[in-house]
């Protein structure tokens, strides 16, 4: 069993990336453990998760971004992410901008997860303005956070057919089954050591990794 890293999860909602993260660490299948959840809503269901998992589910307010309060809050999130000594930090539905300074206490270690393939359709509407804005392939970006929403170097990308008779609930739900799968990856990843960051650029084991199959919707109807 190789080390597990510890993990404290930003999260504003329900938790279904949580419980993901929570299922693949209970199973092993990634070399990580989460030792905190931080929410800003106090009757989040992400921290209902965590108690029900024996995990310390602290709620600290958020007040207006940019704000010294704000800043105030995200050094209470410094604090007790560094008294559970937390070496990467997953922020998983966490609806709030993170302050520059948590992003220095934690250098190339926030990671968060997007339900669109950024650039595409950042902002909190992403799997409707792609729906509204007619694609044909949908899906969910991991990448490291930075100083902008949604604008850091990218781990991994799932992609999900778009269906003429999708609504909006109905292509969220099928994006998060995709994101329920590249989370838990990317922290795989990160817990083993194999993610680099080159400028715009996350080098999966330092090579692009290999596989050149398309991704074609809907189908091509020829060989
Ligand atoms: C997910 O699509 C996530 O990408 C977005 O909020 C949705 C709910 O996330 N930010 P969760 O169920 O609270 O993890």
């Amino acid at each position: 069993m190789s080390r597990r890293i510890r993990v404290g999860v930003l999260a504003s909602g329900g938790g279904t990336n949580l419980q993901a993260i929570l299922d693949a660490s209970k199973a092993s299948r990634i070399d990580a453990e989460v030792v905190v959840i931080i929410s800003d809503r106090e009757g989040a269901g992400c921290l209902d998760r965590a108690r029900s998992h024996g995990i310390d589910a602290v709620h600290i307010k958020v007040p207006k971004t940019g704000t010294d309060a704000w800043r105030a809050a995200n050094e209470q999130i410094v604090a007790v992410l560094r008294d559970h000594q937390v070496e990467l930090v997953a922020m998983a539905g966490y609806m709030r901008m993170i302050s520059p300074s948590l992003l220095r206490a934690f250098p190339g270690a926030v990671m968060n997860i997007h339900p669109a393939l950024l650039p595409s359709f950042p902002g909190t509407h992403g799997q409707g303005d792609a729906n509204a804005h007619g694609v044909k392939l949908a899906g969910a970006t991991v990448h490291f956070a930075d100083e902008e929403f949604d604008r850091g170097p990218i781990i991994i990308q799932g992609v999900v057919p778009v269906l003429g008779d999708d609504t909006d609930d109905a292509l969220a739900a099928r994006i998060l089954t995709v994101e329920h799968r590249i989370y838990p990856q990317a922290i795989q990843w990160f817990s083993q050591g194999r993610l680099r960051i080159e400028g715009r650029r996350v080098l999966l084991d330092g090579e692009p990794v290999s596989g050149t199959e398309s991704l074609i919707w809907p189908p091509i109807e020829w060989q």
